[in-house]
């Protein structure tokens, strides 16, 4: 049995999938994650971009300069004009414009936007709305489902090696410097809309649809400009399955009791990985992986080495997605609109029973 696990275990690893040829990307917003996260993914993974549009021209000409981005426009008219449907549009704005934007898109273009989904359900339900009623094929960038790590825990859990999932654990403790995106001042929702949503949306997606989702979601005396910055989930998979989140992003006491990670427990064995990239933010620690496999001798915790993280190597993963929607290599993105408004579903959940 050990000879069958150790051969198993060789296999698993992170790599950059090869997806041959792909259409251009033009991307629209030229903001902090286009810069820190898109460009950097698109361009390890060779994906072309073409063109880039903001309402701050400047700052679509500083991104475009800076990675090497052909002709500007002023406009997202031209951008369409010029482009229609020969391109994936990869919208990166503040949810609240998104539905605006995909209104001005050519009918049964392919997209890819940025989450969340609007800033509630209702704006998801219209950002749905017009997908099917233009007949765009569209995903969402809940791209943590494709995080190198987390590929890997779901290559282990399909080869059998932990058993049943009886357990799925997301802590983080850390001091997250909300003020680099001054969009969350003032807005209505912050800390499961604009973080947690990732978590419930991993969980969904390797769980499936829960029962039923309960949460509070706290502020903090100190930051009275934001709302919520900590939030306890739970989502509720019946007798068996324990699935919780718990985030505290205001732990300014420094490092030492920063921790960041995701713990999957099953009947034969266990993952944890370590969000290094969410401690000491930005600027961020090692991330780390490690497994234990039941009836083992010794039975200890062993590592296996990730070759990328959360940021940026998973916008690949959700790019790729639409790519091969549009190449026909799959019928629909695994996360398409029709699929990911099932998480917006759950956080309007967890924010009206909070
Ligand atoms: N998936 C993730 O992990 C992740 C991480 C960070 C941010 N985000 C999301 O990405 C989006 C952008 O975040 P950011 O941090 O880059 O914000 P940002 O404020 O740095 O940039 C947003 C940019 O969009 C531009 N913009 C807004 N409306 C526009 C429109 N109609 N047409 C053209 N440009 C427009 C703004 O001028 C701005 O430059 C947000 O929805 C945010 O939630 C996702």
């Amino acid at each position: 049995m050990e000879d069958r696990n150790n051969q198993l275990l060789q296999h698993i690893h992170f790599s950059i999938p090869d997806i041959g040829q792909t259409r251009p990307v033009v991307i629209i917003g030229a903001g902090g994650i286009v810069e820190t996260a898109h460009l950097p993914a698109y361009r390890l993974a060779n994906i072309p971009v073409r063109g880039i549009v903001d309402l701050d021209k400047p700052k679509a000409e500083k991104i475009a300069a800076a990675f090497n981005i052909p002709p500007q426009y002023d406009r997202l008219e031209e951008m369409v004009n010029d482009n229609g449907c020969d391109c994936i549009y990869d919208i990166a704005v503040p949810g609240k414009n998104t539905g605006e934007i995909l209104a001005k898109l050519p009918d049964k273009c392919f997209a890819l936007i940025q989450k969340p989904i609007g800033e509630n359900i209702e704006q998801a339900e219209e950002i749905l709305a017009i997908c099917r009623k233009k007949n765009i094929t569209a995903g969402v960038n809940f791209q943590l489902r494709y995080a190198p790590y987390i590929l890997m825990a779901k290559q282990m859990i399909a080869e059998g090696l932990l058993g049943d999932i009886c357990d799925f654990e997301i802590y983080v403790n850390v001091y997250t410097p909300w003020h680099l995106w001054g969009f969350l001042y003032g807005a209505p929702r912050v800390e499961i809309l604009y973080h947690s949503i990732h978590y419930i949306d991993l969980v969904r997606n390797m769980l499936g649809m829960p029962r039923n989702i309960i949460a509070k979601t706290t502020r903090h005396p100190g930051m009275k400009q934001l709302q919520d910055v900590k939030s306890n989930i739970i989502m509720d998979y019946g007798d068996f399955i324990r699935a919780g989140i718990s985030t505290n992003h205001t732990h300014n006491f420094g490092m030492q009791h920063q921790d960041a990670y995701i713990k999957i427990e099953g009947t034969d064995g266990a993952i944890k990985i370590k969000l290094g990239l969410l401690m000491n933010y930005p600027k961020g620690i090692e991330d780390s992986f490690e497994y234990i496999i039941a009836g083992e001798n010794p039975l200890e915790w062993k590592s296996l080495p990730v070759h990328g993280s959360w940021f940026p190597h998973a916008f690949i993963g959700s790019m790729h997605e639409i790519i091969k929607a549009q190449k026909d290599i799959i019928s629909r993105p695994d996360n398409s609109v029709e699929d990911c408004i099932d998480t917006m579903r759950l956080t309007e959940h967890a924010y009206k029973g909070s």
